[in-house]
């Protein structure tokens, strides 16, 4: 008999038993939960009548599918049973009020990457935990820093939970039989210098000169003078890429470029970067815009986006490093403002 531990007992056993802790527990349960019937609605795609076919658009212009409604109307309905004062999910426009008195936020992306689920390719759900401000819609403008928790889950061959929690990462698969996640692996530690990139390198076209600069070193490697040659994976998925970098280290990028609608890069703060880049640091990797830690910066707006660059301290480093010595940032020529020393010797 397999004697791993649940979810639940994991949680019971939390370093710090604050109220805003034991709290944080109920709520990670409740998403947990509710990612179980997620999961299942997934699995089943069409036989659950789940067409894939296309409802209308969200708040930001997204194409929103039946899926993507229906993940959402699971979590806000679970939400509303724990102790949560607010809301706020990629399907709508504003932070929904659910309990004032709660001592928690939730941001959360009910189903990243739905596009991919008629290929049957990874998906996911997203979230981040923060303590109520006197203020609540406020709470979701202070500093990633401020999340108490967070975590995502892939639908994928397992559905795994992924949970930064009480300052370590630990991950859960779900055990379908009794429809619990186990424990299958406690602090995660993030290999300090794989080398490994993820980029959509179809834009590099529009790309600024750092990305670029970082992207064509990656892809000369030894051949031209570096110390590694790299290793290459897009899937598309945020979760799943993210999933990879924890379990043997890389890079991954999705940054600002000059497409309309890209300035700011692709992913949204609240509900993206900031729950993945606390994950990345308390499994010992680093998140950056290129230019600023990522658990710095705080949102203006709910789905403000952001470039993502997160993973193996050293790659991010290298990133960073190649946007600070290379101005300005919006050139996107070649050679020879990008003719520098290699970042690998
Ligand atoms: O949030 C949307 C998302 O599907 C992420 O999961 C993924 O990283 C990204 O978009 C893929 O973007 P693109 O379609 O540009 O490759
Ligand atoms: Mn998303």
């Amino acid at each position: 008999m397999d004697e791993r531990a649940s979810l639940r007992s994991h949680l019971e056993k939390s370093v710090s038993q604050t109220p805003d802790c034991a709290a944080a527990c109920e709520v990670i349960e409740t998403i947990a939960a509710a990612t179980i019937e997620l999961a299942g609605r997934i699995a089943d795609g069409p036989l659950a009548g789940i067409t894939g076919e296309a409802g209308g658009m969200n708040s930001d212009g997204d194409q929103q599918k039946d899926i993507d409604v229906l993940a959402d109307d699971i979590m806000r309905r679970a939400l509303r049973d724990a102790p949560v004062a607010a809301v706020l999910s990629e399907e709508a426009a504003l932070p929904e009020i659910l309990d004032r008195d709660a001592p928690l936020c939730v941001a959360i992306d009910p189903l990243d990457g739905s596009a991919n689920l008629e290929n049957n390719i990874s998906v996911g759900t997203i979230f981040s935990i923060r303590p109520r401000g006197n203020d609540i819609l406020s709470t979701f403008f202070e500093p990633g820093t401020a999340q108490c928790a967070s975590g995502f889950v892939v639908y994928g061959p397992q559905t795994t939970l992924v949970l930064a929690h009480d300052g370590r990462v630990d991950i859960f698969i779900l055990d379908r039989r009794v429809r619990q996640f186990v424990l299958i692996k406690q602090g995660v530690r993030i290999a300090p210098d794989t080398p490994e990139f993820a980029i959509n390198a179809s834009n590099r076209r529009h790309w600024h000169g750092p990305v670029r600069a970082y992207i064509d070193e990656c892809l000369a490697g030894t051949h031209g003078g570096g110390a590694a040659d790299f290793n290459m994976r897009w899937i598309g998925s945020l979760v799943a890429e993210a999933l990879r970098i924890l379990v043997r280290g890389g890079v991954f990028l999705y940054p600002a470029d000059a497409r309309p609608g890209y300035r700011e890069g692709r992913l949204r703060l609240l509900y993206e970067a900031h729950p993945m880049a606390l994950v990345m640091e308390w499994a010992g990797g680093a998140a950056t815009t290129g230019r600023r830690r990522i658990l710095e910066l705080g949102a203006k707006t709910p789905h403000q986006r952001v470039p993502l660059i997160m993973g193996s301290v050293r790659g991010v480093r290298d990133v960073a490093a190649i946007h600070e010595g290379i101005e300005p940032m919006f050139d996107n020529s070649d050679a020879p403002l990008f003719a520098r020393r290699g970042l690998f010797r």
